[in-house]
């Protein structure tokens, strides 16, 4: 959703953004270029080769590009030693990009035959497969449930735990392959892949995705100069109820429990809301890129 993005931001010449999020640098080159000709933008990723990749697409941009490998909810540490205080605008475009996904080697996917690694980065904290590898069947019928909304965890779970006693589950084909097994009609025609739900739980756990949202987006608020805007792109419902309900707290008066008679939380709101509803992307935009059919899409702008 470029062009939505683009409009809700708003970048103008001069002006400092920050890409916590900065991926393929797609939607960091059309800030560069609206803030041109002396604007800046910082441009995060928690992945060195999405963050390789957007060196070399935003070289031509010379000294206007800051880029540095961290996770977005570690921006305001960032900003300081940049001698950055506040921010006019930022981009918060959720999840893993396409280039990840197709990444074969990376595991993200149950369509390459593959490492069961799934982290964006690389350089820190434990793979899909040691979670499957050792965490107890109650713990696996929990994520599965609450970062995939699967139906069969609980199956699926109990055969994952009986398959590592004989051998260590590796592979991303191995793993699709149980949960084909594990759940009722695995292997009739179905709309999704039945080992979608599995893959998606496991990679929000291995990355602490949510957890990152939630401090991302609250660092983010307070990181944005008066009348600052902030966007964020979500792909899964999950994501989106963090960033719905943080914007509501944010734009709301009032948020004392709604039995008391008198107001007494004297709650002042931050942020005015740019986007009543989630936008989604337009119908020829998820005819080229079917991913974008999950996007949401929410801004907020800091009142002054
Ligand atoms: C959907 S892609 C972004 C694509 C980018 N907007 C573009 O135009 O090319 C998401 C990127 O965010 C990164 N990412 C996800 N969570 C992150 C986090 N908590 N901190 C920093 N980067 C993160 C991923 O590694 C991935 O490269």
């Amino acid at each position: 959703m470029p062009g939505e993005v683009l409009s809700l931001l708003a970048p103008r010449p001069g002006e400092i953004f920050l890409d916590g999020t900065v991926g393929g640098g797609g939607h960091a080159r059309l800030i560069l270029e609206a803030t041109s000709p002396n604007g800046v933008l910082i441009g995060l990723d928690r992945d060195p080769q999405a963050l390789a990749q957007a060196a070399s697409v935003l070289a031509p941009f010379g000294d206007r590009v800051i880029l540095r490998h961290g996770n977005f909810s570690e921006a305001a540490a960032l900003l300081p030693d940049l001698g950055i205080a506040a921010l006019d605008g930022m981009l918060l475009d959720l999840g893993v990009s396409s280039f990840q996904l197709d990444s074969m080697e990376r595991g993200f996917s149950f369509r390459h035959e593959a490492p069961l690694d799934m982290r964006m980065d690389p350089t820190t904290g434990i793979s899909a497969a040691e979670v499957l590898n050792t965490a107890e069947a109650d713990e696996l019928t929990r994520i599965f449930r609450e970062f995939g909304e699967e139906r069969w965890a609980g199956r699926i779970a109990r055969r994952i735990v009986r398959t590592r006693q004989e051998r260590p589950l590796t592979s991303t084909e191995e793993l699709a392959e149980l949960v084909r097994q594990s759940v009722p009609g695995g292997y009739a025609p179905a709309r999704i892949h039945p080992a979608t739900r599995v893959f998606q739980a496991l990679r929000i756990f291995v990355n602490d995705e949510l957890a990152h949202v939630s401090r991302g987006v609250s660092g983010a608020i307070d990181l944005l100069k008066p009348g600052g805007r902030l966007a964020v792109i979500s792909f899964h419902s999950l994501e989106d109820r963090i960033v719905k309900r943080m914007f509501q707290a944010e734009t709301s008066g009032c948020i004392c429990p709604p039995r008391l008679p008198v107001c007494n939380c004297g709650h002042v709101p931050r942020l005015d809301l740019l986007t009543r509803k989630g936008v989604r992307a337009a119908a020829a935009e998820v005819e080229s890129n079917p991913r974008a059919r999950s996007a949401v899409l929410r801004a907020v702008r800091r009142r002054p």
